[in-house]
């Protein structure tokens, strides 16, 4: 029976129970983790062949290049060629990166303060004010980059589309507004795929500001767990079409292919952009880890056989989202009090629990022993207005942990909702 549907004495009744269990859970003392979106220990080890993938003796001079010293500043062409292949644009649009695609977007928005992207009249650190649109609930890590640097988060709401377009039409006429995060397949926490019309749109922008800036960070382009690979539409040649060739940056990397933090990145953009970047990328650095792209190319080849190891990911992954469905549509969905999603890809489940209930409810599950990302971390700020939604990361635990954590986490969002509806 759905909650709004008690009465009184009947809230009362499932309280009793409901605190019953709470204080069942308590007494495992378990100390469960499942706070952020990092990879099992069985998915790190489908890349193991990766340690051995460059051996003393092995070839390291490739397309006329010796990996092992300075030079080829944007990537070795092999390395280029991959992740052209892996985001279906061209090489020459490829600049390939360190082992973090967050530390390219950072350094990325740091650049365009410090000094300007290649549109900017002046640096964004001498204008009094730049402002960027944050989709929400979206990737905590995204907003702090350019809270870090004392831009103006707004707040876009999600649909079930991607970002409501209608509002970065509306917002981007303001020429304080500087760019946009994006996420755009298997959107972090929403696991949205974001539409054609959506990206067209993007694609097509009119903003005011001539610098204005599309993150288009593709973490999950191959990161399916149920189903065939979704083929996605690529961002740079659509933007290039509608007239707008400078206006967007994506971002990709393998932590969630081969090893989280000690991957290989890639920054896909127009090669007028890549020019101007790699200009201040030779002040800063004189040469990538070109051993470590080397050595990700050997292992990962080429998209077609990265896709067959995403099926050995997905067959780790898949079960895990299932046991998540199955506890939230087994002990929640008949309660009527909260809302999910059920994506076939990425890393997380967005649940909306009882507006006002979340924080309460992960103060709960830290009392029972178990960790989740912190409620509010996906809005600007921290802050969600609705202090509704919660970021569920299934990869971590293996699955007996994940039921346990699961359990209590139902348990907990159902007494945030009953002490609130009892006003207790
Ligand atoms: C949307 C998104 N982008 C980027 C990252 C981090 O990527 P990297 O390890 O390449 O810095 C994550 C990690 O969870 C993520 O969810």
């Amino acid at each position: 029976m759905k909650y709004s549907e008690m009465t009184k004495a009947e809230l009362e009744q499932e309280y009793k129970g409901v605190l019953a269990q709470f204080e069942a859970c308590k007494s495992k003392n378990l100390k469960l983790n499942m706070a952020r979106g990092k990879p099992s220990k069985v998915q790190l080890d489908i890349a193991n062949g990766l340690l051995n993938a460059l051996q003393e003796g092995e070839e390291c001079f490739v397309d006329g290049v010796d990996a092992r010293n300075y030079g080829e500043l944007s990537g070795l062409p092999c390395a280029k060629e991959y992740w052209a292949d892996i985001l279906d644009c061209k090489p020459s649009q490829i600049f390939v990166g360190g082992t973090s695609s967050l530390n390219f977007m950072f350094d990325i928005i740091s650049k365009a303060f410090s000094h300007g992207l290649l549109h900017s009249v002046r640096p964004w650190c001498k204008e009094d004010v730049v402002k960027f649109l944050c989709p929400s609930p979206g990737y905590d890590r995204h907003f702090r980059v350019t809270e870090f640097f004392g831009a103006e988060l707004i707040t876009v709401p999600m649909t079930e589309n991607g970002p409501d377009m209608d509002l970065v039409e509306q917002l981007v006429k303001d020429p304080q507004v500087k760019g946009i995060w994006c996420v755009p397949k298997y959107s972090n926490p929403d696991g949205i795929i974001y539409s054609e019309e959506t990206i067209n749109r993007f694609a097509n922008l009119k903003p005011a500001a001539p610098d204005f800036t599309i993150m288009w960070d593709n973490a999950y382009g191959v990161h399916e767990f149920e189903g065939e690979y979704v083929p996605f539409p690529d961002i740079l040649s659509l933007c290039e079409k509608a007239g707008n060739p400078d206006m967007v940056y994506e971002f990709a990397s393998t932590s969630k292919i081969t090893f989280a933090g000690a991957g290989f990145s890639a920054m896909a953009t127009s090669e007028s952009n890549i020019k101007y970047l790699t200009k201040m990328f030779g002040v800063q650095m004189i040469s990538q880890d070109k051993i470590n792209q080397l050595r990700h190319v050997r292992f990962l080849k080429d998209k077609a056989h990265t896709l067959e190891i995403m099926k050995q990911h997905a067959s780790v992954m898949g079960p895990k989202f299932g046991v998540v469905a199955d506890a939230l549509d087994k002990e929640i969905k008949p309660l009527g009090f909260a809302q999910w999603n059920r994506p076939k890809g990425g890393y997380f489940v967005s649940f909306n629990a009882m507006p006002g209930t979340a924080k309460r409810a992960l103060d709960l599950c830290k009392e029972a022993g178990v960790e989740m990302t912190p409620a509010g971390a996906t809005y600007p700020y921290g802050i969600d207005p609705q202090d509704s939604n919660i970021r569920i990361a299934p990869s971590l635990p293996p699955i007996p942990e994940l039921e346990q954590a699961m359990d209590v986490f139902c348990t907990c969002v159902k007494l945030a909702a009953l002490e609130k509806l009892l006003a207790i």
